[in-house]
């Protein structure tokens, strides 16, 4: 059996940046509430399709692994801001790396769908039935929102995240994984009526409406990550004092630290820049994981849990063994990411639209 080595990582974080002053001059809100009671300063909004994020995030990780787009033989795009419904985002991202024949599917997991795909991923090498994938999450989520509704606009950010995985004789990548999802709570978080479940032509929905129970969430989120990283510790032989770092889904501050009390781990142990995206949704933990990378807080064989939830509930935590290399073999300049408006400009139509609804 083979493993499935991280061997490139990427990120695409749009330019036009909204903070929460900007916010509070668009919605009954304040600096202060959001980083009290969540850790955001500021949010990106992206000006270009969720496919476009990813290819760019895709990029940068091919050249950091030294693979060629034409090598990669699955694509696994995991989005709820996809760019269509048919055909899926991954095939669009096929399309412009130029990945011919690569098999293209994307994963609706909400929040938890970068590592429910990394695990689909890794099962495929380590079974020979791929042999080097491309693992994005990249959402859209400023598409999504509904800035009248103060409970979640100042919450999510537009924003991807990729890996490139590659065959290897050598005990690394994903080692273990304990994912779940529960159902029962699938309504407190939730786009209603979106979907086959709309009223196509006799009284179809004027707006998007996101059901949201946020405290509800947050109790399930902290009971979720923390049982689906005992399970993984467990199953991993490992203790907690074995963990060089924890890479959690970057949803509310106050979640990742009770984690972090729950297990006991040190700042430097814990991956946190919610203050800078807020909730990219199945992004945060490919962005976040890039950037450890980047700051080099991820070591040669450097023991990384990574814990995630989202809609559905899903829920789930992976244990990672970090191959050896730490460092980019090439790299990619993004070039083609500048933007000449502000966030606020860019939203100015939405915000406008939800004004109207109101
Ligand atoms: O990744 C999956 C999706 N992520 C999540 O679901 C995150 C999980 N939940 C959370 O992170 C937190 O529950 C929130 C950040 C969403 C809310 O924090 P909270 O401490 O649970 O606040 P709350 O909902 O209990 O609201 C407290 C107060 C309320 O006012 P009253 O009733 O105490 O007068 C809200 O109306 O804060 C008010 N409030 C706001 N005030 C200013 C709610 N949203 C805002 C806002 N600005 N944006």
């Amino acid at each position: 059996m083979q493993y499935a080595d991280i061997t490139g990582w990427g990120k695409y974080t749009p330019p036009a940046i909204l903070t929460n002053d900007d916010l509070a001059t668009v919605i009954d809100t304040s600096d202060e509430w959001i980083t009290s009671r969540t850790g955001i300063k500021e949010r990106r909004i992206s000006h270009i399709n969720t496919a476009q994020m990813s290819t760019l995030a895709a990029k940068q990780a091919l050249a950091r692994a030294g693979v060629d787009a034409a090598d990669i033989d699955l694509i696994i795009v995991a989005t709820c801001t996809p760019d269509t419904l048919v055909p899926n985002t991954a095939s669009r991202v096929q399309q412009l790396l130029g990945s011919n024949d690569a098999v293209c599917f994307d994963i609706s997991a909400a929040c938890t769908g970068f590592i429910y795909a990394l695990q689909n991923a890794t099962a495929q090498i380590r079974t020979g039935m791929a042999s080097k994938a491309l693992v994005i999450g990249a959402e859209r989520m400023s598409w999504f929102l509904n800035w009248n509704n103060r409970d979640t606009a100042v919450l999510f950010g537009d924003g991807a995240g990729a890996m490139v995985l590659e065959a290897s004789d050598v005990e690394c990548g994903l080692l273990n994984a304990k994912l779940g999802c529960n159902s029962n709570s699938r309504d407190i978080l939730k786009i209603s009526n979106f979907g086959t479940d709309m009223d196509r032509y006799e009284n179809p929905p004027k707006g998007l409406k996101i059901d949201f129970a946020g405290p509800e969430i947050f109790k399930h989120a902290v009971r979720g990550m923390g049982a689906a990283t005992e399970n993984v510790l467990t199953q991993a032989g490992l203790k907690v004092s074995d963990v060089d770092l924890l890479v959690p889904h970057q949803a509310n501050v106050r979640i990742i630290e009770t984690l972090q009390k729950q297990l006991k781990l040190t700042d430097e142990q814990v991956m946190v820049n919610i203050n800078k995206y807020g909730n990219t949704s199945a992004a945060t933990v490919a962005i976040a994981f890039c950037e450890a990378v980047e700051q080099g807080r991820v070591k040669p064989g450097a023991n990384i849990i990574s814990a995630a939830f989202g809609a559905g509930l899903t829920w789930g935590a992976t244990y990672i063994k970090w191959g050896e290399r730490v460092t980019p073999i090439n790299d990619y300049v993004q070039t083609e990411t500048e933007c000449s408006q502000t966030a606020l400009e860019l939203l100015d139509i939405a915000i406008k639209g939800c004004q109207n609804e109101a």
